[in-house]
């Protein structure tokens, strides 16, 4: 029997529904969700990440301001203008879109935010509270991949999780949410020695590796829940870190690519514009 799907367009439904109230209430107090989102050059349009934000930032009814800069700009240029971003009482939160011309270094912007409006919660301020078990803005991936596996319904206190990549906007916060869920949790990376095996042990496998199709049923234990984090391009369309036909026969639970983490993340990062404006009051 093949493996449940964990339905990310579903629980973004959901999630959207919640948030959707508390909007609504803020702005009958005439507090409205305010979301600048910074991209840089002229080939963004087609960014899905850009066109979800755009679609749920409407859907919530949330404001939603892109401010395009030109790929020339310096990296002075670009501090001044966050600069003046963090003082705009009006905007609760910002986010800074990949790709940056190289001369750009994406962690001096990221942590020159003011970190109440690090909606994608990667500033070095978010994420050491979020290593010390302090409330913060979570990155928005790491959060959409633990509520995938809770909408399982599985109970995940105790489980072996193994989680493949350790970025800092995927793996390693995904790492710190699960061992805060009381998992006993494996980071894996390319030098990883026997990497099979510890997938084979895990009753969680959470796959941000950015390979298409790289973790292959066989490695899967049977009853696994499988987390396909990957965003690759094929031909045009999406596939994912995991190969899903041979994944889904061995697994319980699997996250299909594209439908599973994708929405959930953008939802997620709404939710997080929400919690800034709420931290702002
Ligand atoms: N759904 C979403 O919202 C979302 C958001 C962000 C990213 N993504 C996708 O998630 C995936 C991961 O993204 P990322 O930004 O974390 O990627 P990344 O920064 O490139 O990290 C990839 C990780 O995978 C590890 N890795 C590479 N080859 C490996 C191998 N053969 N065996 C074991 N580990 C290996 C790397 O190890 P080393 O550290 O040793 O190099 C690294 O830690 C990508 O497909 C990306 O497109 C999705």
């Amino acid at each position: 029997m093949g493996a449940k799907i964990l339905d990310g367009k579903l629980l973004a439904g959901q999630l959207k529904q919640q948030l959707q109230g508390a909007i609504e209430d803020l702005r009958n107090i005439n507090r409205i969700v305010s979301v600048v989102s910074i991209t840089v050059g002229s080939n963004t349009s087609s960014s899905s990440y850009l066109k979800s934000q755009k679609k749920i930032a409407q859907e919530l009814g949330i404001q939603y301001q892109e401010l395009n800069f030109s790929d020339a700009i310096r990296q002075g240029d670009f501090l001044n203008q966050i600069q003046q971003i963090n003082q705009d009482h009006k905007v609760h939160g910002v986010i800074i879109n990949k790709p940056l011309p190289n001369f750009i270094d994406y962690s001096v912007l990221v942590n020159h935010l003011d970190p109440i409006k690090d909606i994608e919660g990667l500033g070095e301020r978010n994420l050491g509270r979020l290593l010390l078990g302090k409330s913060s803005l979570v990155p928005c991936t790491a959060a959409a991949t633990l509520a995938l596996l809770k909408s399982s319904d599985v109970i995940l206190k105790g489980k072996e999780a193994v989680i493949i990549g350790r970025s800092e906007i995927v793996g390693k916060p995904v790492a710190l949410l699960l061992l805060k869920q009381d998992m006993t949790v494996t980071i894996c990376h390319s030098k990883t020695e026997n990497l099979e095996e510890h997938i084979h042990r895990a009753d969680i496998v959470v796959a941000a590796v950015g390979r298409k199709r790289f973790v292959q049923g066989a490695w899967i234990k049977p009853g696994a829940i499988v987390v396909d984090v990957g965003i690759n391009e094929e031909n045009g369309k999406i596939v994912g870190d995991v190969d899903f036909d041979s994944c889904q026969e061995k697994a319980s639970f699997i996250s299909p690519v594209p439908g599973g983490v994708g929405p959930v993340t953008a939802v997620m990062l709404m939710r997080n514009a929400l919690e800034a404006l709420k931290r702002s009051l």
